[in-house]
């Protein structure tokens, strides 16, 4: 009885909690001590006292109670820790809460309410905001207190971000001063209150990343709309606040953004319950022209030109060449000719540039009730305006924003993006602007696809570079060497017997796979890479070494690369089952694969992409993703093959643009194969096409051959809008499948497929789409939906060399060098 006693008086010392009592909520009466926790109605989330990493110190704080990661998402006394066990919360009678050390004076955070108290009880709702309100009220606008109104570093769903002109204050979110204080130092994001009011993430008072000003649609920083898909916006502004708020369109998300001093970025992040671990959505700042004001005056950041971000405005030319030419841009660029404002005979005109992130809004005028002429006129008529846009661009746009002096921070993008018009002297606005770097040609195909003409607008991109930079190379600096097993060359080739015909087990853009048997017994895949490699030895071994870190269940383990003479070989584990495109399009193996098996084919081959594209500190972009890399186990667990091949061989990667297009026709984001700009959402256009070819078990080429004009994207796209989805279904599974599971598949699929890559989701949101009963929202008309090859990518594909492999077209410029 002693001992018992005496185990429990020590767990009780070990861990506080470990003998919680849980309330629901603080009267006058009460209050909740060290090892007390007041739980949510719905027990979402947990208010109690903690240690953050390894202090000692004791926080008042409010976590997720039931996920297994520990996740503060609020703190009260940020910068006033407890050294002992002895901390307590009390309701006051008067509307105060207050935490103080039991049995003194000693006061370590309070609150104070302007609003009469009577009754107050302290509650915790299942958004996290923890509540003092008058016993009986329960409208929230007469809350007593409010935590969503002191956010800590955490961002919640429907809390808001502004400012409360009513009572003056502001909602931001502010980082921690490191991981075991959570002290407000350094970074926050909030709102910059300019006429034309903007969102900003700050050092203290120093601008370091604008997100930039609502435009009715997003903040014009982030023009990559996917976010709506999982996400719904309100912005709010009148006389008593302007705020944003995004709230999940589905409860059962668990969704947060944290700002973090240390990484220097806000991220959003989504609970993944089969992982059992949080999962990064997306981080702001996306790339290096997202720095504040990296280009000086009157020029813009573009990351298509890797050698020189910055360029200036047509007509403006840099104002020290010296330093411009040394990469210094923050002098940023002056006018060629001067404008001939205060002249009577004043001629001076706009020139409108698309694409943009507006300049910073500082110095700015809002008028919300006038349309673009009458701004237009209004600009002219001031000496120092220099700019002019609409200050929202729902609807062909309305209201009218004016820029006075240097026009600074302004983004061009790839896609997306806003109009600014810019005040010139009269011969340069008399021009047509067109940007140097690019051409747009428009062309029509001439394939009338079911009785629909169509057009694709191309912007061609006249000069093309390599890019360099990575934003994980950029913001965290390279991994770690660790050391990558070498295979020796005479074992390899033993192996594979000599590379005999007999092993061969595929043959893709890159080079030859053979199988292999190691002396030990183990299989293994070897895949010899053709000769063409644009790069050294050195290079190739440095590459192979990052990728061989990308370690995730749905991607095939890269064991080891082996190099001899001119042989570049990748040692990879062995994949008994093959790949996909055997079972689906095999009329046998398909009827193996039924529908809960491709279900879970379409999960495992979305999270290892995720995978790629969000989670190493590397970013992926695989750029020949097809059935045939989809390999299975012995389980049929999906694995993705050739990875960061690209990569290894030496073609630029991240994001960008490339003279060397590879990939297998019929999976390329039109964007990619015409242009060769390619990013995630050219990998989620490739998804897309899987995802369609698992459920139709037909390959999106194949229809082609029976004299159709639509291939498979097409066939599905037509389907879908004559209301008969359904018929797109592989016979094979009619009987295993389930209707809704199915359908919301060939949904997400059609949101991949999607002509712009703007409009398509983001991996993260696909894996939330297929996973959750949300609604969609409703596809717009996809890419590359006819059989016949574009008249660009034909007339591209005279300088590439195409090989023809089962039935596939793959397209690769590798050895057009
Ligand atoms: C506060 O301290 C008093 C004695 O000082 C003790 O009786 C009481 O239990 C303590 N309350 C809590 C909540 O720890
Ligand atoms: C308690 O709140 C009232 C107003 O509700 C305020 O005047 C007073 O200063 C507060 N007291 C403390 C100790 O914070
Ligand atoms: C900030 O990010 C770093 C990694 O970039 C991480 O180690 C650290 O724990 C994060 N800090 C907080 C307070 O979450
Ligand atoms: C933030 O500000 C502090 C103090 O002014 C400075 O020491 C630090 O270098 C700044 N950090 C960044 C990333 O600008
Ligand atoms: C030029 O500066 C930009 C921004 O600081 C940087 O990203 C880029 O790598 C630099 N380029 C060269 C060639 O140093
Ligand atoms: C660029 O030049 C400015 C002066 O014009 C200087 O203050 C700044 O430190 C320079 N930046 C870099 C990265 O050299
Ligand atoms: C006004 O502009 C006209 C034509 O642009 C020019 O000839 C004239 O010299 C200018 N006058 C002044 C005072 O700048
Ligand atoms: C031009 O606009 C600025 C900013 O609104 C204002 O301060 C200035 O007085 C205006 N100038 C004239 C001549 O109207």
């Amino acid at each position: 009885m002693a001992i018992l006693s005496f185990i429990v008086i020590l767990a009780y010392i070990l861990s506080p909690s470990s003998l919680a009592t849980e309330l629901d909520s603080i009267h006058v009466s009460q209050s909740l001590s060290d090892g007390m926790t007041l739980v949510s109605q719905g027990g979402k989330f947990e208010l109690g006292f903690f240690s953050p990493g390894n202090s000692h110190k004791r926080y008042l704080g409010i976590w997720y109670k039931k996920i297994p990661v520990h996740t503060v998402v609020w703190v009260a006394n940020r910068a006033n820790p407890i050294n002992d066990f002895s901390g307590t919360l009390t309701v006051k009678s008067t509307g105060n809460l207050s935490l103080t050390e039991n049995g003194t004076e000693t006061t370590f955070w309070s609150t104070i309410s302007r609003k009469q108290a009577k009754n107050p009880v302290l509650e915790l709702l299942d958004s996290g905001n923890l509540v003092l309100r008058n016993e009986g009220e329960s409208n929230p606008k007469a809350y007593l207190w409010q935590s969503f109104d002191y956010p800590s570093d955490t961002y919640l769903p429907s809390m808001k971000l502004g400012r409360d002109l009513q009572n003056g204050f502001d909602w931001c979110v502010t980082s921690w001063k490191s991981r075991n204080d959570p002290s407000p130092v350094g970074f926050s994001l909030g709102l910059v209150l300019n006429d034309y009011p903007e969102f900003s993430i700050m050092n203290g008072t120093k601008n370091l990343y604008r997100a930039g000003p609502w435009n009715g649609l997003y903040l014009s920083g982030y023009p990559d709309l996917s976010y709506t898909y999982i996400f719904e916006t309100t912005y709010v502004k009148n006389k008593d606040e302007i705020s944003y708020s995004s709230n999940t369109k589905i409860d059962s998300i668990l969704a947060r953004a944290v700002i973090n001093q240390t990484s220097q970025s806000i991220t959003q992040y989504i609970w993944d319950d089969n992982l059992q671990n949080w999962k990064s959505f997306g981080s702001k700042p996306v790339d290096v022209c997202d720095k504040y004001d990296l280009c000086g005056a009157f020029s813009y950041c573009s990351v298509t030109e890797p050698q020189h971000v910055c360029q200036c405005f047509k007509g403006f030319s840099p104002k020290s060449p010296e330093a411009w030419n040394s990469n210094n841009s923050s002098q940023g660029c002056i006018r060629d000719k001067p404008l001939s404002c205060n002249n009577v005979t004043s001629t001076d005109g706009f020139v409108k540039y698309t694409g943009l992130k507006v300049p910073d809004t500082q110095h700015t005028k809002l008028h919300e009730n006038i349309n673009l002429d009458e701004c237009r006129n209004m600009c002219l008529k001031n000496c120092s305006c220099m700019a002019y846009a609409n200050s929202d661009i729902r609807g062909g746009g309305s209201g009218c924003v004016m820029w006075f002096g240097n026009l600074i921070d302004i983004k061009m993008f790839q896609s997306g993006g806003q109009d600014l018009y810019i005040r010139m002297p009269a011969l340069e606005s008399g021009l047509q602007h067109r940007n140097k770097k690019k051409v747009i040609i428009t062309s029509i195909i001439g394939a009338i696809c079911a009785t629909v003409l169509l057009c694709v607008y191309v912007i061609y991109r006249v000069q093309r570079n390599n890019i360099e930079w990575s934003k994980a190379e950029l913001f965290e600096g390279y991994v770690n060497d660790t050391d990558l097993p070498m295979f020796d060359l005479l074992m390899v080739t033993t192996a594979t017997d000599n590379f005999s015909l007999n092993n061969k087990i595929g043959q893709g853009g890159f080079g030859t796979v053979y199988k292999g048997k190691l002396a030990d017994g183990q299989e293994i895949a070897v895949k010899r890479l053709s000769h063409s490699s644009g790069q050294g030895m050195t290079e190739f071994l440095t590459e192979v070494k990052l990728i061989a870190k990308l370690q995730h269940r749905n991607l095939v383990k890269l064991l080891g690369c082996c190099t001899g003479g001119q042989e570049k070989l990748l040692v990879y584990e062995y994949m008994v089952n093959g790949s996909l495109d055997n079972f689906i399009f095999d009329r046998m193996k398909s009827k193996l694969l039924e529908w809960p098996q491709r279900f879970l084919i379409i999960f495992g081959v979305a999270r290892g992409l995720l995978y790629l594209h969000h989670d190493s500190r590397l970013r992926i972009i695989h750029r020949d993703l097809k059935l045939s890399n989809v390999l299975l186990d012995d389980k049929l667990n999906p694995k993705i093959s050739d990875f960061g091949i690209a990569r290894a061989f030496g073609v630029d990667q991240t994001h960008g643009n490339t003279n060397r297009v590879i990939g297998t026709y019929g999976y390329m984001a039109p964007e990619y194969a015409i242009n060769g700009l390619f990013s995630v959402k050219s990998d989620v256009f490739s998804f897309g096409v899987i995802l369609m070819e698992i459920i139709s078990g037909n390959r999106n080429r194949a229809l082609c051959h029976a004299n159709e004009t639509l291939n498979l994207v097409g066939y599905a796209w037509m389907l879908w809008k004559e209301d008969r989805p359904l018929e797109l279904i592989d016979p094979n599974i009619k009987e295993s499948c389930v209707i809704p599971e199915v359908l919301r598949c060939i949904h997400v699929s059609l949101l991949c497929v999607q002509q712009h890559p703007e409009d398509r989701p983001t991996m993260a949101s696909v894996l939330v789409m297929l996973g959750s009963k949300m609604d969609l929202v409703e596809p717009k008309e996809p890419g590359f939906f006819s059989c016949r090859l574009p008249t660009e990518v034909s007339s591209h594909s005279d300088q590439h060399n195409i090989i023809t492999l089962n039935d596939e077209l793959t397209i690769t410029s590798l050895d057009g060098r």
